[in-house]
């Protein structure tokens, strides 16, 4: 008898494991099918119409390792209205993980609301919600390079030329006059890149006098304006322009360009990025350094994140800090290194 009744619960264990098994299997997020929906905020942006392509292609490297993967790509042309109904769109046509490069960095809580809903996780890339709201949900991610440290960098390698090269110091006061040309007020990567940067040369011994700043969204044709502006005001005083990104110091190039200034009467300018544009123009010499912003490192990682979050399979290999960042570090590109980041070799 009592053999009988071990026997029983032996095969009702046996049961109950097969069918917890299976309802495992059921899972709907536990699969090798990616539908990943990419919303971008705008693509006529240097940097990011780049770094998109970047990420389609890290996604579709993901068929290597046997995953099947479609990608969408929305672009918002600077409308959070817009962003919004296209992550509806996105998440309808049955998206299974966003990536999502928010207009409005201050107000992303109607998409994680749209996702929360329909159990779609969120990869926010670039430009970075607020701490709080990256906490209104637990699979909400993010992924993007430290502002400060660009900033730092780009401070490094202007007082590195300033130090080597005493003509940059035209007028000879011992001071370097300086503009900045500022990225989108609000973002993280504008204002934080200027304090550092400026912070790094004053650190460095630098004698710095700001002669003006102006605000071009990161805008090459702003930043040309901006710059023309400045120099019918400072004329030849100008001795350094610190852009917060490539297309806004080449703009300033462009200023420079059109007023035909002589060679020596020429300021040095200092971008953050690496576009092609940026590193041609530190390949030329016309940029006297930038600092690269790791697209292909952040696409890669993003890719790995979202496979990891569609198949349930390697989150805890990837690591996070404070459980829902990575951030990918900035480094120097000057004319010395600058091959090793064009063509193929990056
Ligand atoms: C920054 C980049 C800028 C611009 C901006 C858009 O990281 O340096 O060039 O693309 O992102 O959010
Ligand atoms: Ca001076």
């Amino acid at each position: 008898m009592k053999v009988k009744n071990i026997q029983t619960s032996v095969i009702i264990i046996f049961m109950a494991f097969l069918f917890l098994c299976a309802c495992e299997k059921q899972q709907p997020d536990a699969t090798d099918q990616i539908y990943v929906g990419v919303a971008s905020y705008n693509q006529s942006d240097t940097f990011i119409s780049q770094m998109v392509s970047c990420l389609k292609e890290e996604l579709e490297e993901l068929e290597n390792d046997g995953f099947s993967v479609s990608v969408t790509i929305r672009d918002a042309a600077g409308s959070q209205r817009t962003q919004d109904d296209q992550v509806e769109e996105l998440i309808d046509a049955g998206c299974n993980v966003l990536c999502v490069n928010l207009v409005d960095r201050s107000n992303p809580s109607e998409i994680i609301d749209m996702a929360r809903e329909n159990n779609v996780p969120v990869i926010f890339f670039n430009r970075e919600p607020v701490a709080g709201d990256m906490m209104q949900w637990d699979r909400l991610y993010y992924v993007g390079a430290n502002a400060w440290q660009s900033g730092m960098i780009q401070g490094q390698l202007a007082a590195e030329a300033i130090k080597e090269n005493p003509r940059i110091d035209r007028n000879k006061d011992g001071k370097i006059q300086y503009v900045i040309l500022e990225g989108e007020p609000g973002h993280q990567d504008a204002i934080i890149r200027t304090e550092n940067a400026v912070d790094t040369l004053k650190n460095y011994g630098i004698q710095l006098e700001k002669l003006s700043c102006g605000i071009a969204n990161w805008n090459r044709a702003q930043a040309q304006n901006r710059m023309s502006q400045m120099i019918s005001q400072f004329q030849h005083n100008i001795e350094l322009v610190l852009a917060n990104n490539d297309d806004m110091a080449l703009g300033a190039i462009d200023a420079y360009q059109k007023s035909n200034f002589t060679e020596s009467a020429l300021p040095v300018f200092f971008g953050i990025d690496g576009t092609d544009v940026g590193l041609a123009a530190v390949a030329d010499g016309t940029l006297s350094a930038t600092v690269y912003n790791d697209k292909e490192g952040q696409a890669k990682a993003m890719a790995e994140l979202a496979a990891a979050l569609v198949s349930g399979k390697g989150l805890d290999k990837i690591e996070f800090k404070k459980e829902k960042y990575i951030y990918l570090p900035y480094t120097r590109v000057t004319a010395d290194n600058v091959g090793e980041y064009m063509g193929d070799v990056k």
